[in-house]
């Protein structure tokens, strides 16, 4: 575990403390991967963890010179509804759409998703179909990579230890480009993918002038099927051309088994994944199922890092200063913790629960600076200087938030473990859809599980608190 944790305020003191610590040190974005990774002892070695989540002007997408730029600290939600990434990353908003639940998409980043370099990692797959390379910057300098000659195996890079990603970019899909990225799991949301691909293709009058497909989970890197795309060029989507491509495609795959699934059925649903996929360009079908306005349980806030008048370095002495619930707090004694442990077990929280302490249950939610996060993923120092916001926030003068009165008219609660996640996540859905229809409302709710299964009462309260806020 982590010995300091360094809140950087500028870039470059971010790549000083890299350039000082080497190996001993870790960036940390939304600490999705890396929590969990250290939980599980996977990193020993790391002492340092160099936050970058609070400096200003990381978190931008931008078009520059053709080119789409990804900050380092995009969020996935913030690129699921970017109307620049729809018109030009169209594949990488609906990757980014489909990782893990609303709340790990508050927190997770593409950089993230990238240098953890699992090729079941969603966002590698179009970002490689779309061309994509990355900056990566040291005290040294800087250097473009890429993103093909990024991965070096199953979780390794080319990056060395004073290197941190900071740029992201593509040339921007022009309109004679069509693209679109599926994945396959064991269930519909949540989910880590059993096989998933992405098709970008250049088109003139029917006729396909270039074709990338690329595909992952089934090989130790994201792979490009080549000879799909070799044989696509110069032809019409019909059929019988989508049929061959797709059995090119599935041939060029080199799965293992494991327990999600076996080879054999990896590379035959190679075939179905690129088979949909330009059948759905064929047919103008890319957005299907894609939501306009998914929920992002950001409600009116947006994911803004909170500025640091500077570089706050914080050790075990340090006191972790912030606020719950409108009220400033200071806990000695948590530096190593999450931010759930912190408040549960130091500052006498005990809404939030820990149930799976992994980001599979929602069960800890806390709204952290306005957005709905999963506190167990959250390291304690984070907290440094933000607004919390737990469920006991949520009732005023000794009266329910009607989000929660609604949970007990409807019967919604059993055991009660799950319910103040339950409860956190419905208060923001509603403030920004507050007529949400069923679909929205399952989207909603993809990220908090009740072991009881009572989802049929909880979906009613969360139709009858929306019910009640507008009567
Ligand atoms: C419950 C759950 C469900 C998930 N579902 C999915 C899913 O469906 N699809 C999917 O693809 N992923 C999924 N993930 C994985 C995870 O959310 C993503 O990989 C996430 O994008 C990682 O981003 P992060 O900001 O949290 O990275 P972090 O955890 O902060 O960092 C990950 C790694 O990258 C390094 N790093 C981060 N940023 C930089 C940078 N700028 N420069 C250098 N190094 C950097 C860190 O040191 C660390 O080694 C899931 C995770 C959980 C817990
Ligand atoms: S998601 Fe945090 S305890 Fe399960
Ligand atoms: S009510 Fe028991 S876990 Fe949901």
């Amino acid at each position: 575990m982590w010995k300091t944790y360094i809140l950087a305020a500028h870039l470059e003191d971010a790549l000083q403390a890299l350039a000082e610590h080497g190996e001993r040190a870790r960036i940390v974005a939304g600490a999705t991967d890396l929590m969990l990774e250290l939980e599980r002892k996977v990193r020993p070695h790391v002492e340092v963890l160099i936050d970058v989540t609070r400096i200003p002007g990381l978190n931008e997408i931008m078009l520059k010179d053709g080119w789409v730029h990804i900050g380092p600290t995009v969020l996935h939600s913030q690129a699921e509804v970017s109307p620049l990434l729809r018109q030009h990353g169209f594949p990488l908003a609906q990757a980014c759409w489909g990782v893990g639940s609303p709340q790990i998409r508050n927190r997770g980043t593409i950089a993230g998703n990238l240098v953890t370099a699992s090729p079941a990692n969603d966002t590698i797959v179009p970002l490689m179909a779309l061309g994509a390379r990355v900056t990566l910057r040291s005290v040294r300098g800087e250097r473009i990579v890429p993103l093909r000659e990024f991965y070096t195996g199953v979780r390794r890079t080319v990056m060395q230890p004073d290197e941190m990603l900071t740029d992201i970019a593509f040339p921007a899909m022009q309109p004679n480009q069509r693209g679109v990225f599926l994945k396959m799991g064991l269930r519909k949301a949540q989910v880590i993918s059993v096989v998933s691909a992405a098709a970008v293709l250049t088109l003139e009058d029917g006729v396909v002038q270039a074709a990338k497909i690329t595909l992952g989970a089934v090989a130790p890197t994201i792979i490009h099927a080549l000879e799909a795309e070799a044989f696509l060029q110069g032809r019409r989507l019909d059929e019988a051309t989508i049929a061959e491509a797709a059995r090119l495609a599935a041939e060029a795959a080199r799965p293992i088994d494991d327990l999600r699934a076996s080879a054999d059925y990896r590379r035959k649903m190679v075939g179905v994944l690129v088979r949909r996929a330009l059948q759905r360009i064929a047919e103008g079908r890319e957005a299907e199922d894609f939501p306009e306005k998914p929920p992002l349980l950001w409600g009116k806030a947006r994911p803004q890092p909170r500025p640091l008048a500077e570089t706050v370095v914080l050790t075990e002495e340090t006191p972790i200063r912030f606020r719950v619930n409108g009220r400033e707090v200071s806990v000695q004694g948590a530096f190593r913790k999450s931010l759930l442990r912190m408040l549960r077990e130091e500052a006498g929280f005990t809404g939030p629960k820990e149930a799976c302490a992994e980001g599979e249950c929602g069960a800890c939610e806390v709204f952290m600076d306005g957005v709905a996060v999963l506190s167990c993923l959250v390291p304690a120092p984070r907290a440094y200087g933000a607004e919390v916001v737990t469920v006991e926030g949520l009732a005023q003068d000794g009266k329910l938030h009607a989000v929660q009165q609604a949970f007990v008219e409807a019967g919604a609660v059993q055991c009660g473990f799950c319910t103040p996640g339950f409860v956190m996540t419905t208060v923001k859905l509603l403030e920004e859809h507050p007529h949400p229809d069923r679909e929205t409302i399952q989207h909603a709710l993809s990220g908090n599980l009740c072991r009881c299964t009572g989802y049929y009462k909880i979906v009613r309260a969360v139709e009858k608190a929306a019910q009640e806020a507008s009567s």
